[in-house]
């Protein structure tokens, strides 16, 4: 499809290797992973509500997309901040690693598709934490109303498509969670109008489980569906996953060890209804902190948090669980800043070393000067 020196050539290219050998690996087509198990629970819901098969799975469309797809299609702001190459990966000045699903939108659409799902590898640059991976996983739906289904005396068609929309979805979060309480919560999305996002009381506070909405007349027109309604939603399956099954750190959906896969088996949760079983964690390795403080560089836009994460991350791929700031001051004599940034070092599958660890630190300290030109203390 293209080869890996011309990406790694290009100027814009600020996709390190960890992230590049993420590509094609796929945890949602596997069938026993608990993205695979949710991803199919997700889909017969779909099968029982609307019949077999009317909406249409679509589950290996590669993750490489134009930057048109990505936020034009979906009018995204040419000014929004999820185009800056700080927030989203580049390949060239013309294509990303998708950061949501619904960069397929326009082109299902187009394609002339009328009801599908849409479930694949999105890729953000982001803070590290328990719940924050740089890949992770969405499904998103799309339904296109027949004029037939927009009669009624007295709703107009925002009304009737927002009503169907909220029913399903509803119907959805119970096939998932069970009797729950939901709420539904205004938000803000470029490709929709209006948007909501849905939230469930789950053991003790109110949990974001997707975002939805009517879709953009302009999006419908430009896919040649003139004049049609449609709705829309997408949800992360990471955070879904992690709540139903009771998985502590999102690092553990890469894990090969069999403690973990061998828990997860798509016919029991199929046919029992995933509220059935936990996912048994397994004792917690003992952490490495450590923190690293320094003054930030003359021009501070070189260095960013998201930058940060990124370099630490390349160096110590999965055996880093989090990174956050813990100090920051302003020394108003000098006019310099400074950070104190805490990492914590933990791997999923083993005791790290104290001397392993250290090497992974010195690395990150001096890696930092030589990127972002920061002063250590
Ligand atoms: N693309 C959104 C995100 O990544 C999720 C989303 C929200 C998708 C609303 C939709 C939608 O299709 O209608 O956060």
């Amino acid at each position: 499809m293209f080869s890996i020196e011309v990406i790694l050539d290009d100027p814009h290219n600020n996709i390190s290797d960890y992230i590049f050998q993420r590509i094609g690996i796929n945890l949602h087509q596997r069938a026993n992973h608990p993205l695979g198990i949710l991803k199919s629970v997700i889909g017969d819901y779909f099968d029982s509500k609307y019949g077999q098969e009317s909406f249409k799975r679509f589950d290996d469309i590669y993750p490489i997309v134009s930057t048109f797809e990505n936020f034009d299609s979906v009018l995204v702001p040419k000014d929004h901040i999820s185009r800056s190459a700080n927030d989203t990966y580049y390949v060239d000045a013309n294509r990303v690693l998708r950061c949501h699903t619904s960069a397929h939108q326009h082109e299902m659409l187009k394609s002339g598709e009328k009801q599908f799902l849409v479930t694949g590898d999105v890729y953000r640059r982001d803070s590290i934490d328990a719940t924050h991976f740089p890949v992770f996983h969405q499904m998103e739906g799309v339904r296109v109303f027949e004029a037939s289904e927009l009669i009624s005396n007295d709703l107009n068609d925002v009304e009737i498509v927002s009503i169907e929309l909220k029913d399903t979805l509803e119907g959805l979060a119970q096939h998932l969670f069970g009797k729950v309480e939901m709420r539904w919560v205004d938000a803000y999305f470029p490709f929709t109008e209006p948007s909501f996002e849905l939230e469930i009381y789950f053991n003790g506070e109110w949990l974001e489980v997707l975002g939805c909405g009517v879709m953009q007349q302009s999006i419908l027109k430009d896919s040649g569906n003139q004049g049609k309604m449609a709705w829309a939603f997408g949800l992360g399956l990471e955070r879904l996953a992690m709540v139903l099954f009771d998985i502590p750190d999102i690092r553990l959906f890469w894990s090969d060890e069999n403690r973990f896969s061998d828990q997860f088996d798509a016919q029991m949760f199929r046919a029992g209804g995933i509220g059935m079983k936990k996912f048994k964690s397994y004792s917690k390795y003992p952490p490495c902190l450590k923190d690293v403080s320094f003054w930030l560089p003359e021009n501070v836009a070189n260095f960013t948090e998201n930058n940060l994460c990124e370099l630490v991350r390349g160096i110590a791929g999965n055996l880093v669980e989090e990174v956050k700031l813990i100090d920051e001051f302003h020394n108003s004599k000098t006019g310099k800043t400074s950070n104190c940034f805490r990492i914590v070092y933990r791997s999923m599958e083993r005791s790290l070393t104290d001397e392993e660890v250290n090497v992974l630190q010195e690395n990150v300290r001096s890696r930092m000067v030589d990127e972002f030109g920061v002063t250590l203390r």
